[in-house]
């Protein structure tokens, strides 16, 4: 199959592929995520086989409106409401109970009896859901366990001959995926994956709410099956350093002496200040220290790396951020893709 490139004046094709059945990539703020119609079974199973995604890893259904969700919940609590009032569109996916006979495919929930939902702000995108008629799915359209897509060149470096189509509209803006909070509960509403809409912000909205135990010690079980796979991850090893212990130098060295290739991912700050070492890659997340850049940049950067070292026995050398609720999108997706390692000597 010839995957091809639409952009926004073929949206009427692309919507076309939707309603057959097929997979359209398409741009949100977040990622790029894989597009199928998200009541059709055969092209639900289609984006597991493309992705390579265990089928017991539910799905987040795309919608262009607060009323596409009321026509497969059970009841939007009051408190969801708001976020939607505050937050919608944008990065942020809530977790509602289904009503009894709903249209949605058992494979987009993997037999739960709730549904992720999100509203995305990507006025193309939101204009495919609207033609097509039909809520999407649609994961990260990466393979399953490499670093999410934030341009379609990335989309297609994974994917393309697997899936009909890729909309085009440049680079994403938050560059991780979003924060899903569960309201299945109304009672405890509980973060299930950390993104760029904070715990903070949230709580100013409605109040208190939990974190998933999961987020914040790995030895317990995630309530969110996505978690628990191993993501983000290039091929090359990539090694955290440290806010704290700040040791770049010390690393460099390290790995220098163990005849490693080494990269940096990091800020320009820190750039400046490795100037005198020689090291075969750099890629900058952001020109000082600042999250929502360093958060925009993480995949790409990390894929680019990766290309780069390709043929080379190579590190990643990346740079943390302090554990504050504001970096915690940042720090799971990084931690996932160092594989939970730091640099300490
Ligand atoms: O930013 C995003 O959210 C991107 C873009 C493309 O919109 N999409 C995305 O979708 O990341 P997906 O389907 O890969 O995210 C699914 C996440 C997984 O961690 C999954 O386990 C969780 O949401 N999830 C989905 N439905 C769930 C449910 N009913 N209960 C608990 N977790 C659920
Ligand atoms: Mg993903």
């Amino acid at each position: 199959m010839e995957t091809k490139v639409y952009h926004q004046d073929k949206m009427k094709e692309a919507a076309e592929i939707i309603k057959q059945g097929g997979l359209i990539s398409f741009p949100t703020e977040t990622v790029y995520g894989l597009g199928a119609d998200a009541t059709n079974t055969e092209a639900v199973k289609k984006v597991y086989l493309a992705k390579g995604r265990p089928s017991d890893n539910p799905l987040i259904v795309h919608v262009d409106s607060k009323e596409m969700v009321e026509e497969y919940v059970e009841a939007i609590p009051d408190k969801a409401i708001q976020l939607m009032k505050t937050f919608w569109p944008g990065p942020l996916t809530l977790i509602f109970n289904l009503a009894q006979d709903n249209d949605l495919s058992t494979s987009v929930t993997a037999n739960l009896n709730t549904a992720a939902f999100r509203m995305p702000n990507n006025h193309v995108t939101l204009e495919l859901i609207r033609q097509s008629g039909t809520p999407l799915v649609g994961p990260s359209a990466n393979t399953s366990g490499k670093p999410s897509p934030t341009t379609a060149i990335h989309v297609l470096n994974d994917l393309s001959g697997k899936i009909e189509g890729v909309l085009d509209d440049g680079g994403c803006e938050v560059g991780i995926e979003s924060t899903v909070l569960d309201m299945s509960n109304p009672d405890m509403p509980t973060i299930l994956r950390p993104g760029a809409i904070t715990k903070e912000e949230i709580e100013q909205v409605i109040g208190e709410i939990a974190i998933d135990t999961y987020l914040v010690d790995e030895q317990n079980a995630p309530k969110s099956p996505g978690m628990k796979y191993k993501h983000y991850s290039p091929d090359t090893p990539v090694i955290m350093i440290d806010s704290e212990l700040d040791n770049w130098e010390e690393a460099i060295e390290y790995y220098q002496q163990l005849d490693k290739t080494v990269a940096i991912l990091s800020s320009g700050e820190i750039a400046d200040r490795l100037v005198d070492y020689s090291v075969f890659a750099l890629y900058m997340l952001s020109e000082k220290k600042e999250v929502k850049s360093a958060m925009q940049h993480l995949f790409g950067g990390l894929r680019a790396l990766d290309a780069e070292l390709t043929g080379y026995d190579g590190v990643i050398l990346a740079e943390g951020y302090p554990e504050v609720s504001q970096n915690a999108g940042y720090m799971n997706r990084l931690k996932k893709a160092a594989n939970q390692t730091f640099f300490r000597k």
